[in-house]
């Protein structure tokens, strides 16, 4: 059995800079025609001039691939400069002060006032806004305790087109269908996982991300709207590599690296659940239809044969490391 997947996106990824760039950056473009680029580098990308210089080190580094390039959300961006940066920048991530990987600059009083010019200025330009949706929170409830936070944006802002980032929960779920211009990625990891499978056992750092996978009923309500190939929802795998000391380690980073695995892992789990035939708008359709993207034509066909995954791919351990998945992408 085979099945083509046009022009694949990835609309949540890590592509990090220098040495791990070279070494991961073919497991995404190999296999997707383009991807939104986090800005959570060292430093953050928040400047014309180093979004710029990124777009080129990823561009030296991939072949038939779009980055659609991001902006770390800062409250002092003014329209003037918006408009300056408006071609190259496909949307602008925010992400709460502290809350995850290299986002100690990101914002931490999330009252209107404080947002409001900048939010003002994307929605006049048209700039769609990522959020990491958590609050400082207990850590099972911090995506549920930022759901009156989305909702008061998406309020104030009817005109701006919110994207809620790895989405976790059923509170985000239920959240997502209450305002036209509340939009959300989910990742592979999450259509998987629970807590359990995390910390259930012997502890798994490979599959330690923000937000941390929740309750069973949590992932039902994700792999519900998933896998009907809602049009609200795409995917964005938030593939997120660090170096294996950094993850097999006392103070393990957040971050599951999935781009070598994601599409063969769709296919089969979007196949065991009896819908293939979602899978086209999940990974490419809706991503084009929300963001207004139009990557190069790239056809991915994928076959049901046994893949078995690597230990390390550019030195770094990805999801399933090992096991031997049901679908396998024909080269
Ligand atoms: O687990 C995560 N890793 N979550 C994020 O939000 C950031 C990412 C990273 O950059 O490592
Ligand atoms: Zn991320």
């Amino acid at each position: 059995m085979q099945l083509q997947l046009h022009t694949p996106l990835d609309m949540h990824l890590h592509l990090r800079q220098g040495e791990m760039l070279q070494n991961i950056a073919k497991c995404s473009s190999d296999f997707f025609s383009g991807a939104i680029i986090m800005p959570n580098t060292v430093p953050p990308v928040t400047t014309k001039e180093q979004l710029l210089g990124y777009k080129r080190e990823i561009l030296n580094n991939t072949s038939g691939f779009t980055p659609y390039m991001t902006l770390f959300f800062k409250n002092d961006y003014d329209k003037t400069f918006l408009q300056s940066v408006r071609d190259e920048l496909t949307a602008i991530k925010l992400y709460p002060a502290g809350i995850t990987t290299n986002s100690e600059g990101g914002v931490s009083g999330f009252g209107i006032e404080e947002l409001e010019p900048t939010l003002q200025a994307m929605s006049e330009l048209g700039i769609p806004l990522c959020i990491h949706g958590e609050s400082d929170g207990f850590v099972m409830d911090r995506e549920a305790e930022f759901m009156p936070i989305y909702e008061s944006i998406a309020k104030n802002f009817p005109d701006l087109t919110i994207i809620m980032e790895h989405i976790t929960t059923k509170a985000a779920v239920e959240t997502l269908q209450k305002y036209d211009n509340l939009f959300a990625t989910i990742t592979l990891h999450h259509l998987y996982i629970t807590l359990d499978d995390v910390a259930g056992g012997m502890l798994q750092p490979h599959l330690f991300c923000k937000p941390i996978a929740k309750r069973p009923e949590d992932k039902a309500a994700l792999q519900s709207v998933a896998f009907s190939g809602h049009e609200k929802v795409m995917f964005g795998s938030d593939s997120a590599p660090h170096p294996r000391d950094k993850k097999e380690s006392c103070g393990c980073a957040a971050g599951v690296f999935t781009a070598p695995v994601a599409l063969p892992a769709l296919a089969q789990i979007f196949e065991q659940n009896g819908a293939l035939d979602k899978l086209q708008a999940f990974i490419g359709d809706n991503a084009r239809r929300i963001y207004g993207v139009q990557a190069p034509e790239k056809t991915v066909t994928l076959e049901k044969k046994p893949f078995e995954v690597a230990q390390t791919y550019g030195g770094v351990v990805p999801m399933f490391a090992g096991q031997t998945l049901e679908w396998s992408v024909v080269q």
